[in-house]
């Protein structure tokens, strides 16, 4: 039996990663917090593959739970580690709790990892650490300069990197996947699992589906000044489950030994950039529903354009973005009234 332990599993990406696992013959364990998540996934999951998945309720820098983990599922031959704090705003205001829970919870891993003989970690990085790549650059590939962070979540993607770079080179035996995820949006096809932002949701996609639902008043459109054609962010929004989906092609290959190096480097993306008014035009377009907003000033910290080049994703891991992206927001959309329906 082979099995996956995921970190963060009850998260957006987690969960739609755990689906994704399940169907392709894994088995599964998640350990979650759920400082940013909800046990009622661990339904929708079961919905949507027939399968109840083993949950430990630990926070992964506890590593005498975390051992008795490792303890109790002497079947893992992989970790996938989502779980970590991602609000680039509260890692300004609050560093040291990123800093903690971020670091800390990857040092506990890799620690387990070697005392537990589990040689296989791929890690949720981020095109954060690329910052605002000039214009040779763009898109994007795995080449680009790493720029100094722009906030302390950003730093801790960076010196998790470096932490994985060094554990590796210190021990022939770990093997490493970082996947630099950029955009990810949208919802399982079933609607049964999706993002569900805590209060009120910094991300783009979840403010347009509940100003789109009349939960907020209106999207704020952070910019309209930008170098770029129509003056707003441009960004390379990708489908959840294609995203989902990279993670089992990543464990496979490090299971299959095929990895040409220790420590690989994947950018997910689609190799399309979109801009906030594109995606929101888009967005009311293929739902009908209209979405009341206004242009205001840029938000601190905002990069002006990024995505990626995913050319090696593509010919490497053989992993290709396929949804389209009116087929994604429309799955976010679903996804937002399953959640008005539960109430
Ligand atoms: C940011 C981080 C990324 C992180 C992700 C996780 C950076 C540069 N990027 O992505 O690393 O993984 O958050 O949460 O640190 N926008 C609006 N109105 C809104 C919300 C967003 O106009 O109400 C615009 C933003 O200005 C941006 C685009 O929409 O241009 C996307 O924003 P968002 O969804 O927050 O993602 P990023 O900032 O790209």
């Amino acid at each position: 039996m082979k099995r996956v332990l995921v970190t963060g599993g009850t998260g957006y990406i987690g969960s739609h990663t755990v689906v994704e696992l399940l169907h392709a013959g894994f088995e599964v364990a998640i350990v979650d917090n759920l400082s940013n998540s909800n046990q009622d996934v661990l339904q929708g999951i079961a919905e949507i593959t027939g399968q109840t998945v083993p949950f430990e309720q630990v926070d992964c820098t506890d590593k005498e739970a975390m051992d008795a983990v490792f303890g109790k599922y002497p079947d893992i031959v992989a970790v996938i580690h989502f779980a970590a704090s991602k609000a680039v705003g509260e890692s300004v205001a609050n560093p040291l709790l990123y800093y903690r829970n971020n670091i800390g919870s990857l040092i506990t891993l890799l620690e387990l990892m070697r005392e537990h003989k589990v040689p296989n970690i791929v890690f949720s990085s981020s095109c954060t650490v690329y910052g605002q790549p000039d214009a040779n650059h763009l898109p994007v590939d795995e080449t680009a300069p790493i720029q100094p962070a722009l906030s302390p979540y950003g730093n801790t993607k960076q010196i998790n990197e470096e932490i994985i770079r060094d554990t590796a080179h210190s021990d022939a035996n770990l093997h490493a996947i970082l996947l630099r995820y950029f955009n990810p949006i949208g919802a399982h096809p079933s609607a049964k699992i999706g993002e569900l932002p805590n209060g009120v949701p910094q991300n783009l996609v979840p403010f347009i589906t509940q100003t789109a639902a009349g939960i907020r008043k209106e999207l704020s459109v952070f910019g309209n000044d930008y170098n770029t054609p129509d003056g707003s962010c441009i960004r390379d929004y990708i489908n959840v489950v294609d995203l989902a989906k990279a993670h089992v092609v990543a464990v496979n290959r490090m299971l299959e030994k095929k990895a040409s190096e220790q420590v690989e480097v994947f950018n997910l993306g689609t190799g399309r950039g979109l801009s906030v008014l594109e995606l929101l035009n888009t967005f009311i377009r293929v739902t009908g529903v209209d979405v009341p907003y206004k242009i205001v000033g840029r938000r601190e910290g905002d990069i002006e354009q990024v995505w990626a080049n995913p050319q090696r994703a593509n010919t490497v891991l053989g992993w290709k973005a396929t949804a389209t992206v009116e087929d994604t927001l429309l799955s976010a959309w679903h996804w937002q009234e399953h959640l008005a329906h539960k109430k």
